[in-house]
């Protein structure tokens, strides 16, 4: 009986978020708008925003819906970061990063020859950090929402527990995880018809992270931390050698901190001060750039690409260098976000040739392509809101919690577990990066959103590990000086250097063969073909009072707006 009500339930459901539904890529629109990885999520935002709410209501009912249908790195069960500007011009930054479990020491990932095992820091339980994202969202809604917990949870917990039918997209992705998954039984039963491949089409339920979402929309984040949720956490942590404990959970708090702030030719970029490293290196490289005419140079010369990938160099050499969690090591963010010392860090560049990186401890690129996700909205008030949010690899460490219906991150693995030698992301890192107990993992998530005369310009941000910040930097660039509109800016493809391994890699089109004959030229090495889409930067701008957005064509998404 109660199973035929809830598929008749999700008959209904289907006809209003049909997972068919194809949102355009590109849309205008004059009232709110969302731009996320998936139709069905961007179509919750803009009914959050139809029916009132403000862009932090729907951007903290997207967070929670994007857990539900598109859990590859929406989540619960890892962390993010959020940057907000409301409509009266202030600008704050969230952090919701996970943070290292108190039980954690530096050296837990090598094993007895001092070497990197790389199994446990990316695929065990012990890869997991502390989970943010349920603490950070609600805390946001407290903060700047008008809605109340149960108003934006329910459409989460609606798809949850009715289901949705799967496209091709998430289906394919539940078929190629399939042989992953199979090493834990409730991440199976989740993510397979009983064992076989799920297929396009079939409909898809989630009746245990239904259960944990209806305790969070009760009980808030006590929903989480605590209470069954957490047991369930807990035990399966110390079932499998992880780390986090109920003190862990109980006090975890997300971080409000001063936005990194930077003006490039008169627009201000505000954007996500460490532990990520994004904002600094967005900023740092417009910096070096800024002294350059790229318009008139032009977009995809062998000149700009020269310039470009010189910044991206000595900025990536940075990071490796300084960026960490400030509540741990003393981040030089004033000193790196400077024009002063982007002009003294640039004064070696020779417009004839290319820098060569340090020769020592270069990384190797990922090999697979891996998910966090991005989500930028804008409402009828002219609140903005920027959230980039991660399990770290696709589905975190594939791990889901037994009873509670969630994957955990593998978000450990963004610390640099052994100085100068690569995580997963090919990045290198040192002191300033190292394992400490409740410290968070230096991240490359770079939610922005860019100003002018005090008027939201664009909201941006990307998916995609190291290459996040370039991504964020050539959509930037993009807009501002090849005068591009939003759709063209996040279409051009991209290229992407990171100071170690010292090669640039480029999507087909970012760099002609002639471009790369002159870059081979000025001594640049290793140019090569990505295997892979750079990035995912589902973004928005708004010009003249209208709302622009595009969901990047790299992947599957949706624009909704009204
Ligand atoms: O925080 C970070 O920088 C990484 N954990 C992000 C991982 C990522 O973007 C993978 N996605 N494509």
């Amino acid at each position: 009986m109660k199973k035929a009500l809830l598929h008749k339930l999700a008959f209904l459901l289907i006809l209003l978020f049909p997972a068919s539904l194809v949102l355009a890529e590109f849309q205008r629109a004059e009232n709110g708008m969302v731009s996320s990885r998936s139709d069905i999520a961007s179509e919750v935002g803009k009914n959050i925003l139809e029916q009132g709410g403000n862009a932090i209501d729907a951007a903290v009912a997207v967070g929670f819906a994007l857990a539900v249908v598109y859990p590859s790195a929406g989540n619960i069960g890892g962390g993010g970061f959020m940057v907000i500007r409301t409509a009266d011009g202030q600008v704050y930054t969230q952090d919701a990063r996970e943070k290292a479990p108190l039980t954690a020491s530096r050296d837990m990932f090598l094993d007895s020859d001092g070497e990197l095992d790389r199994q446990l820091s990316r695929s065990s339980l012990q890869a997991t950090g502390v989970p943010g994202s349920v603490a950070g969202l609600l805390d946001a809604l407290e903060r700047f929402g008008t809605m109340s917990r149960e108003q934006v949870l329910a459409p989460a917990i609606q798809l949850a527990e009715t289901g949705i039918v799967l496209n091709e997209d998430i289906a394919g992705q539940f078929q190629r995880n399939l042989r992953t998954f199979q090493q834990y039984p409730a991440s199976l039963e989740v993510f397979s018809n009983n064992g076989e491949a799920y297929q396009a089409g079939d409909l898809w339920q989630q009746p245990d992270l239904a259960a944990t979402l209806t305790l969070i929309s009760a009980f808030g984040r006590d929903g989480f931390y605590k209470g069954p949720v957490a047991d369930m956490l807990v035990t399966s942590m110390q079932a499998n050698n992880g780390l986090i404990s109920h003190s862990d959970l109980e006090s975890y708090e997300p971080v409000w901190r001063e936005p990194v702030h930077g003006v490039y030719r008169g627009y201000d970029i505000w954007s996500m001060p460490a532990p990520s490293s994004g904002g600094v290196l967005l900023v740092q490289m417009l910096n070096m750039l800024e002294a350059y005419n790229l318009t008139e140079i032009g977009w995809g010369s062998a000149e700009t690409v020269h310039l470009m990938v010189e910044a991206q160099r000595r900025a990536y050499a940075d990071r490796a260098e300084y960026l960490g969690d400030p509540d741990f090591y003393n981040v030089p963010s004033a000193m790196l976000t400077s024009k002063l010392y982007a002009r003294q860090r640039f004064a070696d560049f020779d417009p004839e040739a290319a820098s060569l990186s340090d020769d020592i401890g270069a990384g190797s690129w990922p090999q697979e392509s891996t998910q966090t996700t991005h989500y930028s909205i804008i409402d009828t008030e002219g609140n903005a809101v920027a959230v980039t949010t991660t399990l770290n690899s696709t589905y975190g460490n594939k791990f889901v919690v037994p009873g509670a219906g969630f994957l955990l991150n593998n978000e450990m693995d963004d610390f640099s577990s052994k100085p100068n030698t690569a995580n997963g992301s090919g990045l290198l890192g040192g002191v300033a990066n190292e394992i400490q107990p409740s410290k968070r993992m230096l991240s490359s998530m770079t939610p922005t959103i860019v100003t002018q005369n005090d008027n939201v310009f664009l909201v941006t941000g990307s998916p995609g590990g190291s290459t996040i910040i370039n991504t964020v930097l050539q959509v930037v660039i993009n807009t501002i000086d090849h005068h591009m509109n939003v759709e063209d800016a996040v279409n051009s493809p991209r290229f992407h250097h990171q100071w170690q391994p010292d090669i640039i890699r480029y999507e087909a089109d970012a760099i002609t063969d002639q471009t790369v004959a002159e870059l081979r030229a000025m001594g640049h090495q290793g140019i090569s073909r990505s295997r892979f889409p750079l990035g995912d930067a589902n973004s928005i701008m708004l010009i003249d009072n209208v709302l622009e957005g595009v969901s990047d064509p790299r992947n599957v998404g949706g624009v909704a707006g009204f």
